[in-house]
Formats: C-alpha cells, structure tokens, sequence
C-alpha cells in the first residue's frame, strides 16, 4: 500500500511512522519545508518517548519518506491520510479550513482512484461534507472513498497506544473502501469497529467527552472530600474497583489541560448547541475545569491573603508528564494569576521550558534544575507529575526552604509520609498535612 499522510502533527506523524513500521510505503506531507528537512533526517519536531528511534529505522529501512510538494505526496497515493489541525474558532467550534484545504489539493492532484481517510478530529457530517467537496472538484473518471479513522493516542505515550489502543474505528459508507482501511491496520493486531462515518465522528467526541467526564467528576468528589475529612486517593480506589465505572481517568488534580480534551468538549456542546441540544453536563465539565485549574492559586490566596513579592517555584509546566506541550496547560493559567498578584516564579520542567519560554518570556526566572527552583523560596507549586519531580525527597524541601510550603496539584506524596515530615502540604481532595 502507498500511503500519504498530510500534516505532520502529532497525530500525522506517530501514525505515519507507526503504519511505516507495520511495513507500508509512507511519504508523510508538510508545507514546512524547515521541519521536512529535519524530519528527513529521523528529528522530530515534538518530543515523543520512543518517536525517533522508529523514525529512524524506518528511514533506514526506505520505508517512510518526507516532501513539501503536493504532487508527489498525492499522485499516485492507494490512501491518504488526513492529519492537519482542526483548530477552536473564537466561539468554541472547531476551524475546519485547514482539512477543507486538503481536501481540495487532493481532488486537484491525484490521478488515480483514492481513499482519503479524515484522522483529524472533525464533527459530526465533516466526512459527508469533504466528500462532497472533493466530488465536485476531482476529474470525473476517479472514484474517491472518504472514511472516518479517528484517532485515540495520548501525547508521551502515543507510540505505545498505536501498537496497544483497545480499538479502531473505521467509519465507512463504502464496504470496499472500509475492507481496505481494516487491512492496513491488521498488523497492528487491535479490535476493528466498523460503523457509519457520522458515528466514527460522534465517537471520538464522546470518548473524550466521557474522559473528561471523569476527571471533573473526581475533581469535584476531591473538593468535596476536602470539607468532609475524606481522603480522595481512597475513595477513587473504592470506586474504581466497581467494574462498572473502573480505575482508570479519575486521578484528582489541577483539572485537565492539553491540545484535545479543552477544544473537544467545547466542540461538542457547540455541535450540540447547532442542533438545537443544550448539553447542560458537558458544560458542567467545563466550567468545574476551569475553577479546578485555579485551585492552587485559590489555595495560596486563603493561605498568605496577598501574594505580592513572594518568591515561588512551579514545578512543571508540560499540561502532564512525558510531553513538551504546553498548550492548555494549568501551569499557565497558575503562572497567569501568580504574576498578577506579582509573585516572583521560578519554573522548572524536563522538557517543555523551550516552549514555556515561547509564552512567558522574560516575565519569569527558568531554573536548571527541579532543586535548584525550590531554593530559598516561600512556596511550591506542583504542577505537572513527571518522574523526576515525584522522586523529590521531600527531606529536599526542608533542606532548601525555609518554612516549607508546597501546594501539591497532582498528589504526588503520600499524605501519611508528608505528615512525617516538617512541611506545610497541601494537595488535592486529601485535607492539609502539617
Ligand atoms: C487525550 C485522550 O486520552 C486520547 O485518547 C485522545 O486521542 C487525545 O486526547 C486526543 O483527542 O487527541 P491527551 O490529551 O494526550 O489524550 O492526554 P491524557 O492522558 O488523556 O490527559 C489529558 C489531561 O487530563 C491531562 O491534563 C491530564 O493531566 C488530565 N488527567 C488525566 C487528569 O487530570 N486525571 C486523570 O485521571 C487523567
């Protein structure tokens, strides 16, 4: 099979190397000419465990290819991937220009019957509309498939999730065009769900809708937890036992962040809302998210009345651990407010400070080290759980502050060992330590 990816995201890219890697002909297409560059030579333009060890080796293996020109990326292509950003309009709905674009270069290019497969996350009669749209411009004698192939990988372990995803669904009107969708994908060894393109669609918004369900859910059981004396770690255990509900998605934290969840929901109570369905829980979830992600801001706020002049450290910045993504992130909202209150911040991330320094730029200082940004400060924020931050002693805190104060979003301490040590811990749904 020759296949061509268009747009080389995240989403476009970790598919395009996956399919190569299952042994498929891939040519993944950009307009960015830099980054094509690079990525001809196994870079990656996002950081990804595991992403350019498999970039490489199917470079190597003359397996998957990189091109700026249409032409070639589209020609002779049996399916093309669409994989181009679905960005949010000023009120909520997702900007489908850059999917519309594609479509057209494709009709405009290709020079044989094709498959073009819509990975990027669309609403609901994008598929029927791009069909469509690529009907009334393609030459008449080619027959063009569209089908619906959502895509469920989360940022840091996407590489994981395409090879071990608990489904994939291919949403057809055409049974041919679906067969051969099924059959690029055999390799991968993963449940095939097979339905209409409009319920391909309506999947991906409801599983995200459902995730983030979850986690406002547990959210606002933690806050509840809080003012009753219960400790959330327990309660999710207890309830995620229950098979019915399951362990999974219901760590309590500083709300839920990121390129997908925050733009998803919002999507779909704005499809709803086209419809003349008000989808009251959705923005439920949404509203809880954004009071969650101020929650530790809220925190500090009650703790020192004014904030002005402190010193603070936010550790971590990446919107969850094992990405560099900032977008969406609650370290930003954090930082927003605490520069506000004109606090002094010093950040710390593994990986993501390259793109912090993008958004904050000289408005905060950027340690070098996790230890070297908790020193002599008045305050801690944990923002994002990487392995690195978890593994702080928290002997380290008493050692670099002076009265230690940590404002814990991500419940990375027990809160039986914080209260061992001599250390103010505040952390989510677990009533204060110290
Ligand atoms: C999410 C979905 O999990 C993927 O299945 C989906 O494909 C993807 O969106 C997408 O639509 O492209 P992702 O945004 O990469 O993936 O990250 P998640 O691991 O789902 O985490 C999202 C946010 O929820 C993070 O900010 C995380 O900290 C938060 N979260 C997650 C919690 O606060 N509690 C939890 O229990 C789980």
């Amino acid at each position: 099979m020759k296949i061509t990816i268009a747009g080389t995201g995240y989403v476009g890219l970790v598919t395009g190397v996956c399919l190569a890697d299952i042994g498929h002909i891939v040519t993944c297409y950009d307009i960015d000419e830099q980054k094509v560059q690079k990525m001809r030579q196994g870079i990656s333009p996002i950081y990804e465990p595991g992403l350019e060890d498999l970039m490489k080796k199917n470079i190597e293996e003359a397996r998957l290819f990189f091109t700026t020109d249409p032409q070639t990326a589209y020609e002779d292509a049996d399916v093309i991937y669409i994989a181009v950003g679905t960005p949010e309009n000023e009120d909520g709905s997702a900007n489908l220009t850059y999917v519309e674009e594609t479509a057209l270069a494709i009709s405009r290019y290709v020079i044989k019957d094709v498959i073009v497969v819509i990975k990027s996350t669309v609403p609901v009669g994008t598929n029927d509309r791009i069909q469509a749209l690529i009907d009334k411009h393609k030459s008449p004698e080619i027959r063009v498939a569209v089908v619906s192939n959502p895509e469920f990988l989360r940022e840091g372990s996407a590489i994981y999730d395409m090879f071990h995803g608990d489904r994939i669904v291919i949403g057809a009107n055409d049974e041919y065009a679906a067969s051969v969708i099924e059959e690029i994908n055999k390799p991968f060894g993963i449940p095939i769900i097979k339905t209409d393109r409009r319920s391909a669609e309506m999947i991906k918004y409801a599983a995200n809708a459902f995730l983030a369900t979850k986690i406002s859910f547990i959210n606002e059981i933690a806050n509840i937890c809080e003012k009753v004396g219960a400790n959330i770690d327990d309660v999710a255990y207890g309830i995620g036992q229950d098979k019915r509900i399951g362990p999974h998605f219901l760590k309590a934290g500083i709300g839920y962040g990121g390129s997908c969840f925050p733009k998803d929901t919002k999507a779909l109570v704005q499809l709803a809302g086209n419809v003349q369905h008000k989808f009251d829980l959705l923005e439920s979830v949404i509203n809880v998210n954004n009071k969650q992600r101020l929650l530790l801001y809220t925190k500090a706020k009650e703790m020192f009345g004014a904030l002005a002049g402190k010193k603070a450290a936010v550790l971590g910045l990446a919107f969850k651990p094992n990405t560099d993504d900032i977008r969406e992130a609650a370290s930003i909202v954090l930082i927003d407010k605490l520069l506000e209150e004109q606090v002094d911040i010093t950040v710390y991330d593994p990986v993501a400070m390259e793109n912090a320094k993008k958004i904050l730029n000289d408005s905060v200082q950027y340690a070098r080290s996790a230890v070297d940004a908790i020193n002599g400060k008045d305050m801690v924020f944990i923002v994002t759980e990487w392995e690195e931050i978890k593994n702080i002693p928290l002997s380290t805190y008493v050692e670099k502050m002076k009265e230690p104060i940590i404002f814990d979003g991500r419940n990375c301490y027990s809160w039986q060992e914080a209260k061992s040590y001599p250390v103010t811990y505040i952390s989510i749904g677990r009533g204060q330590a110290g």
